[in-house]
């Protein structure tokens, strides 16, 4: 793909751009060209028949609200989704997809590289979002309270409680390989599903996935520079280290007003306020990350294309770039108080509840931590502390977010799961600052690592193409072998 195609894809969406509504240009609304019928509770061998290649379902499953208390065995209705188009009945492996944060659609159930294999295997493909995210809502509201059964160990618990769900009701309830796939939170997911569930999970594609999470680290923003490394003696790293000098001046000179002007910001720089100035920064890298994650190498040499746009005033060709990417909306919302005020609310329907990144704050600030920080000694010039993100806990539940208990819970959680766990590929993109907290090499030898050059985040999701850069176009190879194999594995012998 050229840059021009790029471009005219990136800004053919329209988006009011703000603080906690930013989205990358993947993330436009994902609308389903499919019709899923609704599943009845009847035997799935016993649904009524459909046309070829329209067998998509969806269906309702009874999750315990508390998988850990045996005095509440409350039961909650939590909708998923099957593509059926491949299943072969007598005995069809189980693919069985983990959203990635901020992704409550059926995409990867409809098209990509799991479904190609799926067609090769017989499998039946499935989705659903998790509890408290997307539709699934198990609580009236999502206060501070009512978020109360959110955690990794609940979600990892409806993942198991799902998979036996299906291998009985769709599977008819013998032996039939069930296998995991997720992107990013959902990659850490299956992961760990893998690990906590070996004897329900067999094995696991975790593609980008972020699976040796830290509390807090610098080492993402840090190493975002590598991205840039590309063929142009070091010019693309120059101008974007100047576009943020520019910013660190200017806010140093409590020219808040000027910067907001020149960014064509919603609001004024609060120059005088850490979190203000913070969230400028962590906006802005986000914005950059996101392109990167959707274009990869296209994307970075585009990003630097247009970097040097504008000779000789890097911050006005940086400020260009992010109005052509992220759409034609009035101005780039940038400001902290926004991001508060959209995650505050409780009521489900609500802009944070919606995109979900209310119930993400909630998991960062009471267990998977994962805050990115960065300081004078990162690459960019640029101060976010773990103070500022704590800070933002308080005030988006209204609570104070202890930090002691935060540690702890956060070491339980990483202690918790087996790390050399069989029957696991671990796909990674050279250009993710994130994979920092991925698996680059594997020493324990029982999982298998493939690392893509010239991709980012989860270049390999997609249908393998000969389009494909050779590495990526080898990875998929790798992962598809690896699937194959999986999904003839045969079941437990009695004896
Ligand atoms: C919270 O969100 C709901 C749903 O969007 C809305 O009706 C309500 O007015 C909001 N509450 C506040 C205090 O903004
Ligand atoms: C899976 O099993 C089938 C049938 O036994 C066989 O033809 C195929 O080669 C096997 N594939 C792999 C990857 O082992």
């Amino acid at each position: 793909m050229n840059s021009l195609i790029l471009i005219a894809i990136a800004t053919s969406a329209i988006f009011a751009v703000s603080g906690y509504e930013f989205q990358s240009p993947k993330m436009e609304p994902y609308t389903s060209p499919y019709e899923y019928k609704k599943l009845t509770s009847d035997r799935w061998d016993e649904r009524e028949p459909v046309e070829g290649m329209n067998q998509f379902y969806e269906g309702i499953f009874r999750a315990r609200l508390d998988h850990f208390r045996p005095q509440n065995q409350d039961r909650v209705d939590f909708t998923y989704h099957v593509n059926a188009n491949h299943y072969n009945p007598e005995g069809g492996p189980i693919y069985i997809h983990l959203k990635d944060f901020r992704d409550y659609s059926t995409r990867w159930i409809e098209r990509g590289l799991m479904v190609d294999i799926a067609a090769e295997t017989g499998a039946a493909v499935l989705t659903l979002d998790y509890r408290y995210f997307g539709i699934n809502r198990p609580t009236p509201t999502a206060s501070f309270e009512d978020l109360e059964f959110l955690s990794v160990e609940q979600i990892l618990a409806d993942v198991a409680e799902f998979a036996r769900f299906v291998r009985q009701y769709i599977g008819g309830g013998r032996f039939t390989p069930v296998i995991l796939w997720g992107s990013g939170f959902g990659g850490v997911l299956s992961f760990w599903a893998r690990s906590r569930y070996p004897h329900v999970i067999d094995a696991t594609w975790t593609s980008s996935g972020y699976i040796q999470p830290e509390l807090a680290s610098y080492g993402p923003y840090d190493i975002f520079e590598y991205t840039f490394f590309i063929p142009d003696d070091g010019r693309c790293i120059s101008l974007i280290r100047n576009a943020y000098d520019i910013i660190a001046y200017l806010v140093i000179n409590h020219q808040g007003e000027y910067l907001s002007g020149r960014m064509n910001l919603c609001h004024p720089v609060q120059t005088d306020s850490e979190a203000d100035v913070a969230a400028l920064y962590e906006i802005t890298i986000r914005a950059i990350l996101s392109f990167i994650n959707e274009f990869h190498y296209t994307g970075v040499r585009s990003f630097c294309t247009d970097l040097g746009a504008i000779p000789g005033d890097t911050l006005n060709s940086f400020a260009r770039w992010l109005r052509y990417v992220y759409g034609d909306a009035e101005c780039f919302d940038h400001s902290y108080d926004t991001q508060i005020v959209h995650n505050v609310n409780t009521t489900w329907g609500s802009p944070g509840t919606i995109a979900g990144t209310r119930q993400w704050y909630y998991l960062q600030c009471t267990q998977i931590g994962s805050f990115l920080l960065a300081d004078t000694n990162t690459w960019l010039p640029g101060i976010v502390t773990l103070d500022y993100h704590l800070e933002k806990c308080a005030d988006v539940f209204g609570a104070e977010i202890d930090y002691e208990t935060l540690r702890s819970a956060f070491n339980t959680l990483v202690q918790e799961y087996d790390q050399t766990v069989s029957n696991v590929v671990y796909t990674n993109g050279y250009f993710d600052p994130l994979r920092y907290f991925g698996r680059l090499y594997d020493p324990s030898g029982s999982g298998a690592v493939v690392n893509m050059d010239f991709a980012a985040k989860s270049a390999d999701l997609l249908s393998q193409t000969v389009n494909d850069p050779q590495s990526i176009y080898d990875g998929k190879t790798a992962i598809r072998e690896h699937i194959l194999r999986w999904s003839n594995m045969t079941g437990p012998s009695i004896f």
